[in-house]
Parts: C-alpha cells; sequence; structure tokens
C-alpha cells in the first residue's frame, strides 16, 4: 500500500512526520526483575512440570487476579481454549458457535477438540458477538457459545449466560487479549463454564508464548489438568506430591483415559508471567487513561469514531480500534475501503503506527471456504456473508501496532498522538482524493 499523500503533507518530495516515529516504544517491556526472574529458574535447574514452582504460584496468582478458583498453565492461550473446550465435554459432532471477527485461533480450538465451528456475525461498534446472530445460527448439534472479548473488551456475559441456559448450551470465553478487563465490576475470563488467556508476546500481559485456563470448577480443572497431560490419570491434588530435587522422575505409571496433548507450559515462561504480572495493574490503568484522553480528543473530530465501550465493562485496549463515518468526516463519495486504506497508508507515512490486523471474517480462511463433508446449515455457515464484521473492518483501522501498541506509550506520547492525528485530520480529504486519483 503506498502513501499518496497531498502537498500539504510533503516536504522536499518527503512525508511529513506528524509523530516521530523514534517516540514509539516498543513491546515488551522487559525489565531487570523479568530477568531476574528468569534467572531464578535457570539457577534452580527445575525447567519445566506440571508441579513445579513457578507454575504453581503463578496459578495461584493469576486464579487471584481474575477471581477464579482454578487456573491451569499451558503453552499457549489456544491449549487453553483447548482445555475449556475439552473439560466442558465438548467434542466430535458439536457445534460451537463463535465469533465472525476474532483471530483464528478461536476456531481453530474447536476443530482440535473434533468439533465444528458455526461462525455469528458481532455488533460492527465493538467487534463484539451479536445474540441475535447466535441465536440465528443455532442447530441440533449446537453445544457450546464462545465469544470473544475482542481488544480486551468484554462481550456481554449476561446476555450470553441467559441465552446459553435457555438452551441447554455452555458458554465459555475467549479472553486472550482480556486480562484484567472488566464486566459489571468483575474480571472476565472466570464468568462462565471456563477460559482462556493467551501469554503470547504481544498481548498485555506477553511472556513469549503462553497461555492459562481458568474455571470455577473443580471437576472441570480435573478433567483439563488430564487434557494437558496426553489424558493421563492425573489429578490436581496428587501431583503435589512430586519430589522436586527430582522433577524428571515419575512416582508411579500413567494411563491415558481420554484424548489428551502435551499442553503443558515451562517455568521460565511462569516465572516471566508472574513478573509481568505483578506489573500489569498499573499499566492496564496507565493504557486505559491515556486511552479514555485519546478517545476524548478523537471523538471531537468529525466522522472519527474512536473505540465504544459499553457503560457496565472496562476494556484493557488490547488493540484501540478507530472507526470512520464517512459522511460525518465529508467523505462519502468514496467507498469505505477506499477511505481505510488511504488513510492507513498516510497515517504510516506521517509517522504513526497503525495496522489494520484481521482483514475478513473468519470464513475467509481456507479451511472453512472450501470445508467439505459437513451438516447442511454449517456449509450454509461457511458460504454466509457477515455484513457487519465487513462493516466493521472495511471501515477502521487499528492505531498503534502489535510492536507498539498502545499499553507500551507513556502519555506524553499519547498526548501528541491526539494533537498529531487533529493535524491529520485536516488533510483527510486531501489524502483520499490523492490515493483514488492515484487509482
Ligand atoms: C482472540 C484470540 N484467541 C486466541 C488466541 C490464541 O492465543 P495464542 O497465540 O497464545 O495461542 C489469540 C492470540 O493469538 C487471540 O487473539
Amino acid at each position: 500500500m503506498t502513501a499518496h499523500l497531498p502537498s500539504a503533507l510533503l516536504k522536499d518530495d518527503a512525508p511529513v512526520k506528524l509523530i516521530d516515529p523514534a517516540r514509539h516504544r516498543l513491546w515488551p517491556i522487559l525489565e531487570t526483575e523479568e530477568k531476574q526472574a528468569v534467572e531464578r529458574v535457570l539457577s534452580r535447574g527445575v525447567l519445566s512440570g506440571n508441579f513445579a514452582p513457578e507454575a504453581l504460584a503463578l496459578q495461584e496468582e493469576f486464579s487471584e487476579y481474575v477471581g477464579a478458583k482454578y487456573a491451569l498453565l499451558t503453552h499457549s492461550g489456544t491449549s487453553a481454549l483447548i482445555l475449556a473446550l475439552a473439560a466442558a465435554g465438548i467434542g466430535p459432532g458439536d457445534e460451537v458457535i463463535v465469533p465472525a471477527y476474532t483471530f483464528v485461533a478461536t476456531a481453530q480450538a474447536v476443530l482440535s477438540v473434533g468439533a465444528t465451528p458455526v461462525f455469528a456475525d458481532v455488533d460492527p461498534r465493538t467487534g463484539l458477538i451479536d445474540e441475535q446472530e447466535v441465536v440465528r445460527w443455532l442447530s441440533p448439534r449446537t453445544k457450546a457459545i464462545m465469544p470473544v472479548h475482542v481488544h480486551g473488551c468484554p462481550f456481554d456475559i449476561d446476555a450470553l449466560k441467559k441465552l446459553a441456559d435457555a438452551r441447554g448450551l455452555i458458554l465459555l470465553e475467549d479472553a486472550a487479549q482480556a486480562h484484567g478487563a472488566t464486566y459489571r465490576g468483575k474480571p472476565v475470563g472466570a464468568l462462565a463454564a471456563g477460559g482462556g488467556f493467551s501469554f503470547q508476546s504481544s498481548k498485555n500481559l506477553g511472556a513469549g508464548e503462553g497461555g492459562i485456563y481458568v474455571t470455577g470448577e473443580l471437576e472441570r480443572a480435573e478433567l483439563a489438568n488430564q487434557v494437558r497431560n496426553f489424558g493421563h490419570d492425573l489429578s490436581l491434588a496428587e501431583g503435589r506430591l512430586n519430589d522436586l530435587r527430582r522433577p524428571l522422575d515419575g512416582w508411579r505409571s500413567l494411563n491415558s483415559q481420554r484424548l489428551g496433548s502435551m499442553y503443558r507450559g515451562n517455568e521460565m515462561m511462569a516465572a516471566l508471567a508472574r513478573s509481568l504480572l505483578k506489573k500489569l495493574p498499573a499499566r492496564t490503568r496507565a493504557a486505559q487513561e491515556n486511552a479514555a484522553r485519546l478517545s476524548a480528543r478523537l471523538a471531537k473530530l468529525p466522522g472519527v469514531l474512536p473505540p465504544h465501550v459499553p457503560e457496565d465493562r472496562t476494556t484493557v485496549h488490547h488493540k484501540y480500534r478507530v472507526r470512520i463515518d464517512r459522511k460525518a468526516a465529508g467523505l462519502e463519495e468514496f467507498s469505505a475501503t477506499v477511505v481505510r486504506d488511504a488513510l492507513l497508508s498516510a497515517l504510516k507515512a506521517t509517522g504513526f503506527e497503525a495496522t489494520l490486523w484481521e482483514r475478513a471474517p473468519q470464513t475467509h480462511h481456507k479451511i472453512f471456504s472450501e470445508a467439505k463433508n459437513l451438516p447442511e446449515s454449517v456449509l450454509e455457515n461457511y458460504k454466509a456473508r457477515f455484513p457487519k464484521t465487513e462493516e466493521l473492518l472495511d471501515g477502521s483501522f487499528l492505531l498503534f501496532t502489535q510492536s507498539c501498541p498502545l499499553i507500551a506509550q507513556d502519555a506524553e506520547t499519547v498526548d501528541a498522538y491526539a494533537s498529531a492525528f487533529e493535524r491529520f485530520w485536516e488533510h483527510r480529504r486531501a489524502i483520499v482524493l490523492s490515493a483514488a486519483k492515484a487509482g
């Protein structure tokens, strides 16, 4: 995507830098404490294990953070979701409704337990699953709904719980992006039958790769623990008998009971995550305050719609999506994608961190668009349009990127963004005209 800038944003043929790229802070931010945490593991020499000390401590600390009774460390957010699904008894022949707007891991987790994902359209203001669209795609095979707290903004848990209860379905939470977000005053993740968080590097708590499954029910935690250990007949209590001086030795022969795999986390990641978890509340608060100030200023610009957050929730702004109202912006004669692409490339050229992330409803993935041998209603779902997801994606972009996310920036940089964006916006028509002319 080349930027076609109007002359007002060019100086000696080079783009004017409205924001100095050098002022961005890269993510993840790793400090002395994180280095010490990893060193602690190396000195101890226990690198892995279900019941290894860092894993156990992280599980305790994270369950307290999200108000869950049980937390189980996994090697990725995807494996945490697999545990959530498997522990809820989801398997072959079952359908699970997930949003059309998410990262593919949500649907891949469903496929991994042998079940079938079915997609529902989202609210174009938030990207959160639309309850009516869930109802539209229910079938006799639907067993669960797994919406996503996308960008770190909670979905309407009470509404979906009510729907799930009325239809005898299980509600799960994809909380991969939402560490510390709250719904009606409570942290998300453990507000339904089970949830999964990701510790992949880009996340607000990014410890390399990793994840954690949380639930309030012992029976599900026990099942999940077996699934993350090759389906072995382990129990959570028994593992504590492990001899930490000889962590690699087994103490009895194990018997595989069910489909499982090796989904455990490792000690260096757990130690890193523990250190980052201590810093997460302050970082989240700062990101929320910065986002609030930025949003207040962007909202004053004609046609700029900062992230919409329903009043009963807090978001953690894992991603910061800006929507464009073309009519209010005076850009109505251009198509949504012409406007979006012209603005995005001009933003990048003038120094902003901006990107698209997902570009289309999840069904664009070949695994769905070319799927065969599935029930008619599922094939219909994979061929369907998701107009509200398209509306959202065609008419918006992300300010800040995974390498330089909002949470990594200081207040001065975020204020500089607001000022720079105000200047940028004065040139919006010239930017889009210039790009449209260039074709
Ligand atoms: C919404 C969503 N679900 C699931 C995942 C999977 O997490 P991981 O990459 O840790 O497997 C991610 C992130 O990658 C995500 O953004």
